[in-house]
């Protein structure tokens, strides 16, 4: 009888099985069990790709500090996610949900490098050739630098990245891929997380960076990228949908730089290009002179970005219990800024429907646009419209007060440059020199008082 070569151990608990249950016999967990190699001592150094055992252990201080290069991905947008460009050898991961234009994309990338680095290798194991030359025509970016082939299977892709030897590799997508000798489903957690060690070894071992395509579902329940987030070196992701042409990548992971940056995108039928003034887009649509809406001026990582913050505040129908929806901002955010405005202020919502929505699809992340989502919900429940030239910012605390935030003169200078005239701000900001008309509040009170003066409530 051959030797076995591979088992299955639980996600959960660690326990070890020759065959696969649908239950561990160790915890009782269900469906935990994946199917990985075995791995014997002698073996276990090819695992890894730092195979070289016989080093010893260093002074840092002795550790040869040589300059990391990067090349540029000829799209600065995604450049500035990368952290400044694709480093040789890194393994990423770029992940987003299906249709929302990885491989768009990525062909764009695959094309400006292969056009200033020299070959590109663009492996598929979704798509036909016919389909990704029907792509790259598409976006015009035909290229004999740019070579592809429709495959899956890893040891085949590995001897072709050895024989091409490209100056970058891309692999759509990593739930293609199929190991052999496991005998589990491509796209099964064993298969990817095999998957993605080979490759990172791969991209250390020749010093050629590997971009991995992962899908993943709204629901997230997929044995997709998430498996593989800690074996990347860097993890991007699409935020967006399909009802509006924004593309947002974010950067969550990056070994080599920053992560808190974005890339603004929007898709064209031409491929995606690069929104070069955000806030002017974001602020396109903007009803002016309607209740309920006001500007923020956030921080998306280096960058300040203007976005509108829209609220709508109707009795709840008789016998109903009163609904809460949010897009583009955290719940638990939205209640506490909920119930400052019902305790400090004084406002009835608890018989009201309260739906607030951040424009274009965009996700706030940052407590400093507390105050506009406060703004938003009071402008809807006095229905008086906010002054369109005027903007808001701050945190809010539980006791009504408002706290300062970072990066104020940024803000502000971007507030300016698109035609803003004032700002509210936390009074705790010390601002130096002017830059626009400032009105600072310590409290939310204050803010309201403000904005609406003295005018009715419901006017
Ligand atoms: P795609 O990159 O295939 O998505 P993914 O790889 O993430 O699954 O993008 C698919 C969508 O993008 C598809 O609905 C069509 C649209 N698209 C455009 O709008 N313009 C274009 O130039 C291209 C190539 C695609
Ligand atoms: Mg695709």
């Amino acid at each position: 009888m051959p030797k076995k070569t591979t088992h299955f151990v639980c996600q959960h608990c660690g326990a070890e099985s020759a065959k696969w249950m649908g239950r561990c016999s160790g915890c009782g967990e269900w469906n935990t069990l994946v199917e990985e190699r075995i791995i014997s001592v002698s073996q276990g150094d090819q695992r890894g790709w730092a195979n070289d055992s016989a080093k010893k252990p260093e002074p840092i201080t002795a550790v040869k500090a040589h300059q990391e290069e990067r090349f540029t991905s000829g799209i600065s947008e995604f450049d500035r996610v990368l952290g400044g460009g694709i480093v040789p050898g890194s393994l990423g991961l770029v992940g987003g949900e299906p249709g929302i234009g990885k491989s768009t994309l990525l062909m764009q990338v695959a094309a400006k490098v292969a056009q200033a680095q020299g070959k590109v290798l663009y492996v598929s194991g979704e798509e036909s050739l016919t389909q990704l030359r029907l792509r790259a025509q598409r976006l015009d970016v035909l290229s004999p630098q740019l070579e592809v082939v429709a495959e899956s299977r890893a040891n085949v892709i590995g001897e072709h990245i050895k024989d091409r030897n490209p100056s970058l590799v891309f692999i759509d997508s990593i739930q293609t891929i199929y190991q052999e000798g496991l005998s589990s489903a491509p796209g099964s957690v064993g298969q990817v997380r095999e998957g993605a060690t080979f490759f990172l070894k791969l991209a250390k071992s020749l010093d050629i960076p590997i971009m991995l395509v992962g899908h993943v579902t709204k629901g997230g329940s997929f044995a997709g990228p998430k498996v593989l987030e800690h074996a990347v070196d860097y993890v991007l992701y699409f935020e967006g949908d399909n009802h509006n042409s924004f593309r947002i990548i974010r950067g969550v992971k990056n070994r080599f730089g920053s992560t808190n940056e974005v890339g603004i995108f929007e898709m064209t039928k031409h491929g995606l290009t690069e929104v070069v003034n955000p806030s002017q887009l974001f602020l396109s649509q903007r009803p002016v002179g309607s209740s309920g809406s006001v500007v923020v001026p956030c921080m998306e990582g280096t960058r300040p970005l203007l976005v509108e913050i829209q609220s709508l505040v109707g009795p709840t129908a008789f016998g109903g219990s009163p609904r809460r929806q949010t897009t583009g901002v955290d719940y638990q955010r939205f209640s506490m800024i909920l119930a400052v405005l019902e305790k400090r202020q004084g406002y009835p919502l608890q018989n009201q429907d309260v739906f607030l929505n951040v424009a274009g699809g965009f996700k706030l992340s940052e407590p400093a646009a507390d105050l506009g989502i406060a703004v938003a919900v009071a402008s809807s429940v006095r229905n008086l419209a906010v002054d369109s030239s005027l903007a808001v910012i701050g945190e809010i605390g539980l006791a009504g007060e408002v706290r300062a935030v970072s990066c104020l003169e940024q803000r502000l200078k971007e507030l300016a440059k698109l035609g803003f005239l004032r700002c509210i701000i936390p009074k705790s900001n010390s601002l130096e020199g002017k830059i626009m008309e400032v009105s600072e509040v310590r409290t939310v009170s204050e803010a309201l008082q403000q904005i609406f003066g003295n005018q009715q409530k419901g006017g």
